[in-house]
């Protein structure tokens, strides 16, 4: 569920028309619901809590997926810790007033400076990769004098996903460590002091809409939680990722938060572990939307239809890259017949195209638009390919709205280029 809604012919976020959003700040533009974001964290929270496993657990939004910093610290209001790959990730979650205790930090190439930053600022968890990674967590933490709070990334050997390009869990992929290597790595963690291992974490794709292969990968958690601990090693922590599926409205309807958490709860009975969980897609994307104009309608003579709109692949990249699809309706219906668009953007590339013979209601030039389920890596994911300046981003509470990032200026892309000294 969602608090985007027709009302009177009309799309409002909340109780906010967006009509008047891009009155104010123009298209292309991102804006997020407050509501739809805090519901979407409060119903993955109550799934896990109706298990007696994962009460407690540590709800870790997936910074990738919507890094805005008003966004970032509604969720830290309402009780997320944050998922990190980066410090700018980690800067991000620090400035949204997430306590660094309920910091995880993945990531399989984290750098020195980077890792020296997490520990400086007391990360809760960091999520070793690599025999290398953990090498160099150790000597960093000596150096520092500060004990490393680390979990081991497992690779189950099992990969799930709605796309090949987000599938993080099959052993080819360059994610975590194997089974076996997991548990000498481990192993070694703990008898190092300058290393705290906290638990073992895993992740296998994103966009999952079947949970069996989440099923499999967790039986693997739980069973090397269990080996682990027979060889005397102690396991605080289980962090079973993210990557529940929403619907995208082409699709049947993914399984929901209740039936994700009895799978995990599975893998956790018993074991008196804290749970972690990295969500992201499922509590942004349904949050968010991409708002466009059209610039122009191109018709064909021999039939194609184009629907030319003011945001491009640069804007929202999910359906070039991942041939993702993404719901499109117009912010007011005109009557009439839906006809099949070709629906794209202005940048120069045939694979700036949204939708092929999507069918829609007549639409002509200046009618506002909405791409649904956008707010998980839409905006994080822009770029300024042929100089366009990224989207804005609003967020809407209710009658109440904020630009949370301004589009900037050309003077002030032009300016992050000093010339060369001798142009
Ligand atoms: N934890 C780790 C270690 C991850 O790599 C990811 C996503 C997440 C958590 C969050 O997964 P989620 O709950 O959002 O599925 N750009 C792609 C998605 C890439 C996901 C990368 N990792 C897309 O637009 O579909």
């Amino acid at each position: 569920m969602n608090h985007f809604e027709l009302r009177e012919g009309a799309l409002w976020c909340e109780d906010t028309p967006l009509a008047e959003i891009a009155r104010v700040v123009g298209t292309p533009a991102y804006v997020y619901s407050t509501a739809t974001l805090q519901r979407h964290y409060r119903v993955f929270v109550e799934a896990l809590g109706e298990h007696e496993s994962l009460r407690g657990a540590l709800v870790a939004f997936a910074v990738k997926a919507n890094s805005n910093l008003s966004v970032l610290a509604t969720l830290a209001r309402a009780g997320a810790g944050a998922d990190t790959v980066s410090e700018g990730e980690i800067r991000r979650a620090l400035a949204a007033r997430v306590a660094p205790e309920r910091i995880v930090f993945s990531g399989v190439g984290k750098t020195y400076a980077e890792i020296a930053f997490a520990l400086e600022v007391g990360v809760g968890q960091i999520n070793v990769e690599s025999e290398p990674e953990l090498g160099a967590v150790a000597s960093i933490a000596r150096e520092s004098g500060r004990c490393a709070p680390v979990a081991i990334r497992v690779n189950p050997d099992i990969a799930a996903g709605g796309h090949a390009k987000i599938s993080t869990g099959a052993a080819e992929s360059k994610f975590g460590v194997s089974r076996g290597e997991a548990e000498r790595l481990y192993a070694a963690a703990a008898a190092d002091p300058a290393l705290k291992v906290r638990g073992i974490a895993c992740h296998i794709g994103s966009q999952i809409t079947d949970l069996a292969p989440m099923a499999s990968a967790f039986a693997v958690m739980r069973e090397l939680v269990l080996d682990l601990r027979r060889g005397g090693l102690p396991v605080e922590r289980l962090d079973l990722g993210g990557g529940l599926g929403v619907p995208y409205f082409n699709q049947p309807d993914p399984p929901g938060p209740q039936a994700f958490a009895a799978v995990a709860a599975k893998a956790a009975e018993g074991l008196d572990v804290q749970a972690v969980f990295e969500p992201g897609r499922f509590i942004a994307a349904n949050a968010g939307i991409l708002l466009a104009s059209v610039i122009h309608v191109h018709e064909r003579p021999e039939g194609r239809r184009f629907l030319v709109l003011d945001a491009a692949m640069n804007d929202l990249i999910r359906p070039a890259m991942y041939d993702a699809w993404h719901d499109l309706r117009p912010v007011r219906s005109r009557q009439g017949p839906r006809r099949d668009y070709d629906v794209v953007g202005p940048v120069c590339e045939t694979g700036d195209t949204f939708a092929r013979a999507r069918p829609l209601p007549p639409l002509e030039s200046g009618d506002l638009v909405a791409f649904m389920s956008a707010g998980a890596y839409g905006a994080v994911m822009a770029s300024e390919y042929n100089t366009r300046p990224l989207a804005p981003e609003v967020l809407v509470r209710g009658a109440e709205w904020a630009l949370v990032r301004r589009r900037p200026t050309y003077e002030e892309i032009l300016a992050r280029e000093p010339a060369a000294p001798w142009l």
